[in-house]
């Protein structure tokens, strides 16, 4: 399926439904780049967290973005495309709860949005690309040919949440975890710039009941389909 025409595929969806695995799986499959926007906002909300920054100050939120620096590395190693804060590879430490806890928070400001909004536009050039967000087939790529929505059910994302934190602290408990996420999808759909909102042209792709495998067929139709078109 990897023919000359190239596409863009976005996904959005709610909080741990699994978007970034079918991102991942169609990317390797059709040889794509896979762009994680999610880890950009939890890379400006460490920088963030670090610096002490007043993210209510519009000035101080500017000042400190002119000093950010984001970039997407491909880890030959682990063949993942691994997140750069001016440098150095933060890929594991954005996923901390204490970022999970802020990064709505901060991903709902608009100067922050602008910044890594102009970004994503600027890797999806050359088409070939599969990102995941929230505004992605909203906001950032309008135009995209292939648009997926994600959702799945609650308990089911948040079982899947938990496994994936407890792996790497053993301290985080349920309660935890499904508070987050409910904040989280909260004030991603709420919020006043960009919120979290189903494309009109969006296709639905329900994973509560789905192996990898059935995900994938079925996403791989969709974009079969486009390519084609
Ligand atoms: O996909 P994720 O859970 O890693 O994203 C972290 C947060 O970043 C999420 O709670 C909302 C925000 N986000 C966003 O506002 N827009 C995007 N395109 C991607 C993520």
């Amino acid at each position: 399926m990897s023919g000359r025409k190239k596409i863009i595929i976005t996904i959005d969806g709610w909080s741990s439904c699994g978007k970034s695995t079918v991102a991942k799986q169609l990317a390797k499959e059709l040889n794509y780049v896979y762009i994680d926007s999610g880890a950009m906002y939890r890379a400006i909300t460490l920088y963030f967290l670090r610096n002490h920054i007043d993210w209510t100050a519009t000035e101080e939120v500017n000042e400190a973005l002119s000093n950010i620096q984001l970039d997407f590395r491909f880890n030959e190693h682990s063949q993942q495309t691994e997140m750069y804060l001016n440098d150095e590879n933060v890929e594991y430490v954005i996923r901390d709860l204490v970022v999970a806890e802020k990064v709505s928070e901060i991903a709902a400001i608009r100067e922050v949005r602008n910044f890594a909004v102009a970004q994503q536009q600027a890797m999806g050039k050359k088409k070939g690309i599969v990102m995941d967000g929230r505004d992605i087939g909203t906001v950032v790529f309008p135009q995209a040919e292939l648009k997926i929505f994600m959702t799945a059910d609650n308990t089911v994302r948040v079982e899947r949440r938990f496994r994936e934190l407890y792996e790497k602290n053993p301290n985080v408990t349920i309660e935890e975890v499904k508070n987050n996420l409910e904040m989280r999808d909260y004030i991603d759909s709420n919020r006043e710039v960009s919120p979290l909102r189903q494309a009109s042209d969006a296709l639905v792709l329900d994973n509560s009941k789905l192996t990898m495998e059935q995900q994938l067929e079925i996403a791989l139709s969709w974009v079969k389909e486009r390519l084609l078109a």
